[in-house]
């Protein structure tokens, strides 16, 4: 072999540039006392780009590459290829043999057949995406939505532990899902810092290393100690591992960090290791909430898939709630969207693991009552993860004379209605509906939410704001607002803190989000008991607008086939169906709903992937029993081709696939002359 004399002087050159370089950003960025003046730095910089200009391949893991990066302009949005999703959760013994259970009947495992369970612990940070394309790190981004995240390539590049590049064998698009965090001992060093400078601390790591990533200043993130550990994959071009166990093991060897996990086959191992990482937690330089299990066969995982925003092939145990002892300094009651009153405990602020906390929740009047919780007592308060503290039990001992019991209201605080409670329902509820404005801000603040139609610009405050004076008072006024801003003689631009520029954003941000996925929109109405994953089952069924505004009226009627079609729908049941129905049937909503569609260009709800396959936009009905699968999985399977699977048999079933011992439905798909197929001709139909 040749050797390339000048390469290889250029390469010993490059070399002790980057050493200088890198020991300089240090001093500058990290330890803040600069070790050279800017022009030798400068001098230094030009040098090493110039090599690199002639020699690229000595830029993959060059200082050029990382610090000094310019401030970008906000992040740039990227669409996950995978979407990214996140976790179930358990907290007890019983809740991972319940876990267990699940996946061996919806496998159809019987109890004998081994089943292996990968335990990881559960890593307290924000996840991320890293993109190789050609084996060359292309592009890092956050969760976002699960759907969209934010380009923060340039300040993961700063991450040295992340490799820029990977070995020959790994495929040509990997993209390894990963958790960033900070250690204890880093975050602590950077606190004092932080004060030491006279800029605020951050609450705990988490916010730390989040507030890190999030610069847009990537020197920023570059003298931030923040760090990464893979524990998943999202789009990759070729298959190289048959269990997560094998995706571990390959990422470790292309450079990935991670942690340990270990391999189990029982509910006792996993409860054994469970406890031998809530033991060690207090010794690891990082903070972690929990342990991970993983199925670890993919093919399982495979057919496992996912149930809204979660793999039904893992799952997290959380671990128990930090606790701390304070006062409650006064009770005051919240008004929510749906009406609920609930009583929240302001509370004497107190350190609970890490965080500072001055409110929990008291939940409704009954666990008041319970707990005997009274103002001015001296409680035990929860926080786990997070979620809202509670309040755990009142320190009787500690109560000084004679506090009287707590009162629950008997009117809503906002609008003075009569708030009362029906049946035995344990919330307590105002009835002022759509008079009460803590209703309709509420959901004004709710439609325009992040998981909603999460426009930029319109917060919390704004929304309350433009509410009081009479700007924006039900949803549909958001949209009206640019046109009705034209014609008054207070535009939004006159407005204390506003300015063309703001107005200009405002409108440009209301804008974008005109165009609506329908299972947002209906998630955005914030209907009781309607959550992401009952939008989106409602906007696979109705598929628009017209069509669910006239199934629910339809539905009124609780003898219809409209409403055995609503609670034939998965999770809807009686009582989602009632508030769905009363929903539709209000006549101040239609009037709103009907000029949202006019305003809105609403997409009627596609199933994401698979809207080639052959059941794609089919209706189907599966009867009898199945032999080569579980139902439960056989649907899953059809609602991921894009079909969907009813519970009964109509005009608009297109296919029914009966399996042994079908009755009653096959007689009825016969007598409809629709469509008949056995499980052998569904397995080929989609196969
Ligand atoms: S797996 C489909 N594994 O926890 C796979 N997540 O509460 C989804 N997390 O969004 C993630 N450690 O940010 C996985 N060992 C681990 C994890 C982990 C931390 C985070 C991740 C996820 C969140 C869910």
């Amino acid at each position: 072999m040749l050797i390339d004399f000048e390469q290889e002087d250029a390469a010993n050159r490059h070399a002790a540039l980057v050493k200088a370089i890198e020991s300089a950003d240090k001093a500058y960025y990290q330890d803040d006392a600069p070790s050279m003046d800017d022009g030798e730095y400068d001098k230094l910089r030009k040098e090493l780009l110039e090599i690199e200009s002639k020699y690229p391949a000595l830029a993959a893991q060059s200082p050029s590459q990382k610090v000094g990066a310019k401030p970008s302009e906000g992040f740039k949005k990227v669409q996950h290829a995978v979407p990214m999703l996140s976790l179930s959760n358990v907290f007890s013994e019983d809740d991972v043999s319940d876990f267990l259970t699940r996946v061996r009947k919806f496998l159809g495992l019987s109890e004998d057949e081994p089943l292996e369970i990968i335990a990881e612990p559960k890593i307290d940070g924000l996840s991320c995406s890293l993109r190789y394309e050609n084996r060359i790190l292309v592009q890092a981004a956050t969760r976002g939505d699960g759907q969209e995240g934010e380009d923060i390539t340039a300040n993961i590049n700063t991450i040295d532990e992340i490799p820029k590049t990977l070995p020959d064998d790994a495929p040509d698009i990997l993209e390894v899902r990963g958790e960033i965090y900070m250690g204890k001992a880093d975050f602590k060093a950077l606190n004092d810092k932080q004060e030491a400078a006279g800029k605020p601390p951050f609450a705990n790591p988490r916010n730390a290393a989040a507030g890190s990533v999030r610069q847009l200043d990537s020197a920023i993130t570059a003298a931030r100690p923040i760090r990464f550990f893979g524990y998943a994959l999202g789009q990759v071009s070729e298959s190289f591992a048959k269990t997560h166990f094998d995706i571990r093991q390959k990422l470790k060897q292309w450079g990935i960090p991670e942690t340990g996990y270990a391999v189990c086959g029982s509910v006792k191992e996993i409860m054994d290791h469970y406890e031998s990482i809530l033991e060690g937690r207090a010794d690891l330089d990082f903070d972690i909430d929990g342990v991970v299990y993983k199925v670890n066969r993919l093919d399982y995982q495979e057919r496992l898939g996912f149930v809204a925003r979660a793999p039904r092939w893992a799952t997290a145990h959380k671990f128990p709630a930090e606790q701390a002892i304070t006062r409650i300094n006064t009770i005051d009651i919240q008004v929510g969207r749906t009406g609920a009153l609930t009583p929240v405990a302001r509370l004497e602020p107190v350190t609970v693991g890490g965080v500072v906390v001055s409110n929990a929740t008291l939940h409704n009047a009954d666990e008041i009552k319970r707990k005997d919780i009274r103002i001015g007592d001296m409680v035990v308060i929860q926080r786990a993860g997070d979620v809202i503290p509670q309040v755990v039990k009142v320190l009787a001992d500690k109560r000084e004379g004679d506090l009287p019991e707590y009162e629950f209201p008997t009117h809503c605080p906002e609008c003075g209605s009569a708030a009362i409670r029906e049946g035995d329902d344990v919330v307590t509820r105002c009835t002022g509906g759509l008079v009460c404005p803590a209703q309709a801000v509420e959901r004004l603040k709710h439609f325009v939410s992040r998981l909603a139609f999460d426009i930029d610009g319109l917060g919390a405050k704004i929304i309350e704001q433009f509410y009081e004076d009479g700007l924006i008072t039900n949803p549909d006024d958001i949209f009206t607002l640019e046109s009705r801003n034209k014609n008054t003689l207070t535009p939004i631009r006159a407005r204390e803190g506003w300015g063309d520029t703001s107005e200009k954003k405002l409108f440009q941000s209301i804008n974008e989000r005109r165009e609506i996925a329908f299972n947002r929109f209906i998630y955005a109405l914030g209907i009781r008991q309607v959550g992401e994953a009952t939008a989106k089952r409602l906007a696979a069924t109705y598929g628009d607008l017209p069509a669910l505004i006239s199934a629910m009226t339809a539905a009124k009627d609780s003898e219809s086939e409209a409403y055995q079609d609503l609670i034939n729908i998965e999770d809807i049941g009686p009582a989602v169906a009632q508030d769905l129905i009363a929903f539709f049937n209000e006549d101040h909503n239609i009037p709103i709903l009907v000029a949202l569609d006019a305003h809105l260009d609403i997409q009627p709800f596609t199933l994401p992937t698979n809207s080639d396959s052959p059941v794609a936009g089919k209706t189907l009905v599966f009867t009898g029993t199945l032999t080569k699968t579980t139902r439960q999985e056989a649907k899953a399977k059809a609602e991921s081709l894009g079909a969907k699977v009813s519970g009964s048999v109509s005009k608009k079933t297109d296919y029914v696939i009966a399996g042994e011992d079908a009755g009653s439905k096959l007689k009825k798909a016969k007598d409809l002359e629709i469509e008949v197929l056995s499980e052998d001709d569904w397995i080929a139909l989609i196969a």
